[in-house]
């Protein structure tokens, strides 16, 4: 196996995603495959979170956006879902020096209003705190969902009296919760589901997709830097023919 050393040798830092989504799953199935309770995984996977945000800043990536809780994980059993709220609070009153120290600044996507007083309090504070960080945007998906987004900026923009000729692509971009982010160009899941579960259906446009079965708590930077390279494997043609790529290329 490769050492982290030599695969960080062959990744081209110029070309590296602008924004990385990742929905992070599989939590629950390395607790339990190991007789724990579900929240250790969770437990773990916020270590993971902590490893993959160091290391995205480290190699210069602008945007990070971490699906945490979809919308439909309200549905899961009350207990699971305290759990996930009370190390997400824990998760934002640990990482406020790792966050400032290092020029990241704080974003949260979803619907906010639902998350409790305990996790809305402290991400409400530590949002503020960064705003004017540049170094790194690293966005919490929280009570998101990729269809409840569209709905939203539907309303806003039926709300705002925009009219129909109005609305474009670019506009309709401005009324999600991801207005002012780079494009999204690589998601990874981790655990080996081949699904997307909601997460930015707008925005996964043209993102590159990475799938890899390894569970979200043993993902860390070497299994971060082979989804980075796999990213670099890729044509992005967006709807375009290879020799017109190169044309450009060669022009530019
Ligand atoms: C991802 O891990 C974390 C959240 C969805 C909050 P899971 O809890 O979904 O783990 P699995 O998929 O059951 O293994
Ligand atoms: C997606 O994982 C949501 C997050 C990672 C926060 P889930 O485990 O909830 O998704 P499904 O149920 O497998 O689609
Ligand atoms: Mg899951």
């Amino acid at each position: 196996m490769p050492s982290l050393e030599s695969l960080l040798e062959q990744l081209d830092t110029r070309r590296l995603p602008r924004h990385v989504g990742i929905i992070m799953d599989g939590n629950g199935r390395w607790a339990e495959s190991r007789g724990f309770a579900r929240i250790v995984g969770h437990r773990e996977g916020s270590r993971s979170v902590r490893a993959v945000t160091r290391f995205s800043r480290k190699l210069g990536i602008q945007a990070l956006t971490l699906y945490a809780f979809s919308s439909q994980n309200w549905q899961r059993p009350a207990e699971e879902v305290a759990g996930l709220m009370a190390l997400l609070r824990e998760y934002l009153v640990s990482e406020r020096d790792e966050i400032m120290d290092n020029g990241i600044r704080l974003n949260a996507l979803g619907d906010l209003d639902k998350l409790p007083r305990m996790v809305r309090e402290p991400l409400d504070a530590l949002m503020g705190e960064s705003r004017n960080n540049t170094d790194m945007v690293l966005s919490l998906a929280l009570s998101y969902g990729g269809r409840d987004e569209i709905l939203r900026a539907c309303r806003a923009m039926i709300a705002d009296g925009v009219s129909p000729d109005a609305v474009s692509e670019e506009l309709f971009s401005q009324y999600l919760f991801t207005a002012g982010l780079p494009p999204l160009d690589l998601v990874i899941r981790t655990s080996g589901e081949l699904r997307i579960s909601n997460f930015m259906l707008w925005q996964n446009a043209y993102a590159e997709l990475h799938f890899t079965d390894i569970l979200w708590p043993d993902f860390r930077e070497e299994a971060f830097v082979r989804a980075l390279l796999d990213f670099q494997s890729r044509e992005r043609r967006c709807g375009k023919t290879s020799s017109q790529l190169r044309q450009e290329a060669e022009t530019a």
